[in-house]
């Protein structure tokens, strides 16, 4: 069978993401194999259908209009393991396998890095596109290099850690620019020796009456067990994690802010710049934790978590999230921007 025959048309999205809202996608293919980016690319290119890539759907924001191009869901498998060094091993993964398929592949195998990301929904191919972070790590700190489609020259092409340009919850996948690829695999360098990294709050608290390190296996149980605590379950309602983006504001902004709010949680980001919690905002300042209309609500246990019932609509989750931002605005001279990204044309 041609890659291209797998093509189908008018197919809903809003069960290929974990927010679960949203229209049809005009048409839509499953990609299985590296080999099969070149004929199905090629075949947009002719009928001048633009492409959008997507992985897990789990940061995914799907309009009610739906997508008027092919939506390219890369479903690619494959884990490669190679030996570098006595310390170091490098672990190539195709984009289509889920995250925490590879971070249980790397814990199980005693190798240090990727267990911090435990339980964090979504396709490894997806996750260097906005630097994915969770407990203190991001993707940067074990990425060696992305591999990639270029959808300009269809040509597969690598971009190490620093062509990526990665930053808070951002990369050059993320630019006009860089929406012409689509990540095929990820390689990651992880370390044969333990280096557990629980400075994270809920980490250091979790592990806080306990002499000895923690082993790979006990980090992997303790953020499974917090993410479970504040997190609900995206097998059971509409959600996509954080919703929002953690403010960065200048140090001034936040001295005004901290004058009025002396709890406010704020870390450094460079010299002139404060990364904010905007949890912490909708929480303690705006008591928003747990704030419903409709089918639309704040989670009750993390107020940056957006939690969308069964048979909302994309246009309610998207007019509460305009609410949101607004009443933020308000208070703290904030501009919120979303961390999920709009399935819409990416030209
Ligand atoms: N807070 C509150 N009330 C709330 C939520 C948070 O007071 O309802 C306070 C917390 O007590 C804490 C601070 O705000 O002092 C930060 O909260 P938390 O540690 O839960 O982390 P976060 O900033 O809300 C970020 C990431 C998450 C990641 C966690 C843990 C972003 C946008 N979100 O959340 O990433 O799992 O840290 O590392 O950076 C995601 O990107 O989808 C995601 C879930």
């Amino acid at each position: 069978m041609e890659p291209t025959d797998k093509i189908t048309y008018t197919k809903s999205i809003a069960p290929l993401t974990t927010l679960g809202v949203g229209g049809f996608a005009h048409a839509y293919v499953q990609v299985t194999d590296d080999q099969d980016f070149l004929p199905v690319c090629t075949f947009a290119q002719r009928e001048q259908l633009p492409i959008f890539p997507l992985g897990g759907g789990s940061n995914t924001l799907a309009l009610e209009a739906g997508y008027q191009g092919l939506l390219l869901h890369v479903c690619t498998k494959g884990i490669h393991l190679e030996d570098v060094s006595r310390t170091l091993s490098r672990l190539t993964v195709a984009a289509g396998e889920l995250l925490d398929d590879t971070v249980a592949y790397a814990v199980e195998r005693g190798l240090w890095g990727l267990e911090n990301f435990s339980h964090i929904p979504g396709t490894t191919g997806a996750a260097p596109v906005q630097n994915v972070g969770a407990y203190g790590v991001e993707m940067k700190d074990v990425i060696e290099y992305v591999t990639v489609f270029d959808m300009h020259t269809y040509t597969f092409k690598q971009f190490t850690r620093e062509a990526c340009l990665f930053a808070y919850r951002d990369s050059v996948f993320k630019t006009k620019e860089g929406k012409r690829y689509i990540i095929t695999s990820v390689t990651f360098l992880l370390s044969k020796a333990a280096a557990p990294k629980i400075m994270y709050k809920d980490l250091q608290a979790f592990f806080a009456a306990d002499n000895a390190l923690p082993t790979l296996p006990q980090i992997r149980a303790a953020i499974i067990q917090i993410r479970s605590e504040k997190f609900p379950n995206w097998h059971e309602v509409g959600t996509a994690g954080s919703f929002f983006k953690n403010p960065i504001i200048t140090k001034t902004h936040f001295e005004t802010l901290k004058s009025k709010y002396p709890d406010l949680p704020g870390f450094s980001m460079g010299e002139h710049e404060i990364k904010v919690s905007l949890g912490y905002i909708l929480d303690k300042i705006l008591g928003l934790r747990g704030y419903t209309e409709g089918k639309v609500r704040l989670f009750e246990k993390q107020a940056l978590v957006l939690v969308a019932q069964r048979g909302a609509q994309s246009s309610e989750v998207q007019s509460f999230a305009r609410k949101i931002i607004s009443k933020v605005f308000d208070a703290t001279q904030i501009q919120v921007e979303m961390e999920v990204t709009l399935l819409e044309s990416r030209k």
